[in-house]
C-alpha cells in the first residue's frame, strides 16, 4: 500500500499546526508536569460530573460487589459438590449435600442475574444524567466564551467537543465501566480465594500473571501512540470536512474542488492507515491474552494433576481452580476490547476539561454597577488594544461621544474601525484604559444592561431559524405583533415582507438563506429599532443594499437614530452625510474630528475622500 501521490509543499493545510492548547491530551504531551496538571484537570471535571450522583454510584459499586460475590461462590460450590457431594452419594447414599450445593448454586446464579440487571438499568440512568448535564455545561460554556475564543477555536472543533467527545464518554459509561471495575474486583478476590483454598496451587496458577502484565504494558504503550495518531487524523478529517462544506460556495466559486479533494483524500488516507495500525495491535493483544489464559489453564491442569496424584489436593479443588482461571481471564480479555474506549473517553474528558477550564475573558462582573442617568454617553479613556502582541491596533484612544450624537467613523481598511465598535459592544476588553457607557466602565455593567444599552449591526446579518416576526421580536422579547410590524414599517422592511408567501410568518430557513442580503439587512434593522438601544453601532451595515434600498434606509436611519447615540462605519459617504460628526481614523489614531461640513472646508483627508466620492457620482 502506498500513499497517494502528493506534494507537501502544495498540499499543506493549516489545521496541522494550529492545534489549540485547550485541545491537548496527556497522550500528546512529553512534559511530566504538564501531564500531571492535565490529569488533575480532567479528574476535577469527572469529580464534578459524579458528585451529584454520589449515592447512585455507591449503589452501583455495591451491586457490582454482589455480582462479584456470586461469581466467586460458583467455583467453590463446584469444588464442594465434587469433593463432598459425590462421595456422600456414593459412600452413604446421602443426597442432602448435593442438594444443598445445587440450591446454593441456584441462589448464586439468581443473585448474579439480579445484580446484572440492576446494574445495567441503574448505570444507564446515571450515565445518561451525567451526560445530559455535561452537554448542557459545555454548551453554556461555549456560549459564554468570548468572541476572541471563538475566533481561535474553529467551528469544527466546537462540533467535535459536542459530538465525538460526548459519544466517547457515553460509550464508556454504557459498556465499559462495569468490565473495568469487575476485572479489578475479580483479579483481587480470585487471587485471595485461591490462596486461601490451596496456596501452592494458587501461586503456580498466578505465575502467568506477570507475563500478562508485561503484555498489557507493551500494549498500552504502543496503542497510546497509534490511538493518538488515529484520533488526530480523524479530527483533522472532520475539521477539514466541516470547514470545506461551510465554505462550499467559495470552494466552487474558486474551482477549489480538485485541490480540496486531494487534501481530503490525503487526510482520509492518513486516518485509514492509523486505524489499521491500531487494529493490528489489538489483534496481537487479544490473541496474546487468550494464549496466556490457555497457558495458565495448562499449567494449572498439569501441576494440579500432579498434586492430586501425590495426594496433596482433591479433584474438586482442581475443577474450582480451572473455573477461576476462566473467570480471571475473561474480564481481562474484555478489558482489551474496552481499552480503546477508555482511551478515547480519557482524551475526550481531557479536551472537554480544557474547554471548561478556559478562562472567560470577557466575564460578567460579580457586583454589577447600575447606570444612574442613562443618556448614551460614550467615553474612551486612553484605550489600548491589540489582537496579537506584535500588532498594535489602538495605541491609546481618547474619545468622548455625548449622548444622542451620531458619529461617523471613516478610515482606510484595517485602520481599526470595527475594533472600536467591538470594544463598545464589549466583544473584547481593552488591554489598557477604559471604555465607559454613561460613566460606568463596561466591565462593571451587567450583561443584560450592556445588551440593552448597546446594539451592533454588522454586514453579517445573522438571522436565526424561524419566522421573520420571530427574528424581529428578538430585539425585544415579548413584543406584540403591532410593535413588530411598526418596527418593520419604520425601517422600510414592511413592503417586501408583506409580499412574501406567509408575510411575517414566513420561515427564513437556514440563516435567512431565503432572503436577499439586503432584505436580511432590513430585518436586522427592524430588530434593532425594536430593541431601542441607547447606543446603536452600524458597521458597514448598509453596504449590501442597492442604491434605492439604501436611500430608503437612509431616510429610516434618520428616524432610527433621532434620539440615540450612533456610531456609523461606512465606506460609502452617502451614509456618513447624516452624521453630526466625522472621525477620520488612521492606524488606530484619530487624525480628523469635526462636523462633516467643516472637515470638507478644512481640506484634510476627509475633504479628499469627499471630493473623490463626489467625482464618482458624476
Ligand atoms: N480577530 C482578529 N485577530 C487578529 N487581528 C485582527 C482581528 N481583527 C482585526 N484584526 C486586525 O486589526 C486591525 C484593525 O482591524 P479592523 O477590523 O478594526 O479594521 P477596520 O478599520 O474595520 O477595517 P475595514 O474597513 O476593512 O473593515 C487590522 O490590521 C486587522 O488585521
Ligand atoms: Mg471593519
Amino acid at each position: 500500500m502506498t500513499a497517494p501521490a502528493h506534494d507537501d509543499k502544495h498540499v499543506s493545510w493549516r489545521g496541522r499546526s494550529e492545534q489549540a492548547d485547550a485541545e491537548r491530551t496527556s497522550a500528546e504531551l512529553d512534559d511530566a508536569e504538564a501531564i500531571k496538571e492535565l490529569r488533575s484537570r480532567s479528574r476535577r471535571l469527572l469529580g464534578s460530573m459524579m458528585r451529584p450522583h454520589k449515592r447512585s454510584i455507591a449503589a452501583l459499586v455495591l451491586i457490582l460487589l454482589g455480582q462479584n460475590v456470586a461469581t466467586m461462590t460458583a467455583p467453590i460450590l463446584v469444588m464442594y459438590g465434587i469433593d463432598h457431594g459425590i462421595p456422600a452419594i456414593t459412600d452413604r447414599d446421602d443426597y442432602s449435600v448435593m442438594i444443598a450445593v445445587a440450591v446454593a448454586f441456584a441462589a448464586a446464579a439468581a443473585l448474579e442475574y439480579v445484580c446484572m440487571r440492576l446494574y445495567i438499568v441503574q448505570s444507564a440512568k446515571v450515565g445518561n444524567a451525567m451526560l445530559y448535564a455535561l452537554r448542557n455545561r459545555v454548551f453554556w460554556k461555549f456560549q459564554r466564551l468570548s468572541v476572541a475564543f471563538h475566533e481561535r477555536f474553529t467551528s469544527g472543533r466546537v462540533t467535535a467537543r459536542q459530538s465525538s467527545d460526548m459519544e466517547s464518554i457515553r460509550e464508556l459509561t454504557e459498556n465499559g465501566v462495569d468490565d473495568l471495575v469487575l476485572a479489578a474486583m475479580n483479579v483481587v478476590t480470585i487471587a485471595v480465594v485461591m490462596l486461601v483454598i490451596e496456596p501452592l496451587l494458587a501461586v503456580v496458577s498466578l505465575l502467568t500473571f506477570p507475563l500478562m502484565l508485561l503484555l498489557g504494558k507493551w500494549f498500552s504503550r504502543v496503542s497510546a501512540i497509534a490511538y493518538r495518531k488515529a484520533r488526530e487524523t480523524v479530527a483533522l478529517l472532520i475539521v477539514y470536512f466541516v470547514e470545506s462544506m461551510g465554505g462550499v460556495r467559495a470552494v466552487q466559486a474558486y474551482r477549489r474542488e480538485d485541490r480540496d479533494r486531494e487534501i481530503f483524500g490525503r487526510l482520509n488516507y492518513d486516518n485509514r492507515f492509523a486505524q489499521a495500525k491500531g487494529h493490528q495491535q489489538n489483534a496481537i493483544m487479544a490473541g496474546g491474552m487468550r494464549g496466556i489464559g490457555h497457558l495458565a489453564t495448562v499449567v494449572v491442569l498439569l501441576f494440579g494433576g500432579w498434586q492430586i496424584m501425590l495426594g496433596n489436593t482433591e479433584i474438586g479443588v482442581l475443577a474450582a481452580f480451572l473455573l477461576y482461571m476462566k473467570r480471571f481471564f475473561d474480564p481481562l480479555n474484555e478489558l482489551v476490547q474496552f481499552y480503546n474506549v477508555l482511551q478515547s473517553a480519557t482524551a475526550a474528558l481531557e479536551k472537554l476539561s480544557g474547554v471548561m477550564d478556559e478562562k472567560i475573558e470577557v466575564a460578567e462582573p460579580e457586583n454589577p454597577k447600575r447606570i444612574e442617568s442613562p443618556r448614551g454617553e460614550l467615553r474612551f479613556e486612553n484605550v489600548r488594544f491589540h489582537y496579537r502582541e506584535d500588532q498594535v491596533v489602538l495605541p491609546g484612544l481618547d474619545l468622548h461621544v455625548p449622548g444622542g450624537q451620531t458619529v461617523a467613523l471613516v478610515g482606510a481598511t484595517g485602520a481599526g474601525k470595527t475594533t472600536i465598535a467591538k470594544l463598545v459592544s464589549r466583544f473584547y476588553d481593552p488591554r489598557g484604559g477604559t471604555v465607559r457607557l454613561d460613566g460606568v466602565d463596561l466591565r462593571d455593567l451587567s450583561e443584560s444592561d450592556l445588551r440593552e444599552g448597546v446594539v451592533m449591526i454588522t454586514q453579517e446579518n445573522f438571522l436565526f431559524n424561524g419566522t421573520i416576526a420571530e427574528n424581529i421580536e428578538l430585539g425585544r422579547p415579548g413584543a406584540t405583533r403591532d410593535q413588530i410590524v411598526e418596527a418593520a414599517r419604520v425601517v422600510g422592511a414592511d413592503e417586501f415582507i408583506e409580499e412574501l408567501p406567509d408575510g411575517y410568518d414566513t420561515h427564513v430557513r437556514k440563516r435567512g438563506g431565503r432572503l436577499s442580503a439586503g432584505q436580511r439587512q432590513l430585518v436586522v434593522f427592524a430588530r434593532a429599532f425594536l430593541a431601542d438601544p441607547r447606543v446603536l453601532i452600524l458597521d458597514e451595515a448598509t453596504s449590501s443594499l442597492d442604491i434605492p434600498s439604501e436611500r430608503l434606509v437612509q431616510r429610516a436611519l434618520r428616524t432610527i437614530l433621532a434620539d440615540r447615540t450612533a456610531i456609523i462605519i461606512a465606506h460609502r459617504l452617502s451614509t456618513v452625510e447624516i452624521a453630526d460628526r466625522v472621525l477620520v481614523l488612521e492606524s488606530g489614531r484619530i487624525i480628523e474630528d469635526g462636523p462633516p461640513e467643516s472637515l470638507i472646508d478644512s481640506g484634510g483627508q476627509y475633504a479628499e475622500l469627499h471630493r473623490q466620492w463626489e467625482d464618482s457620482l458624476v
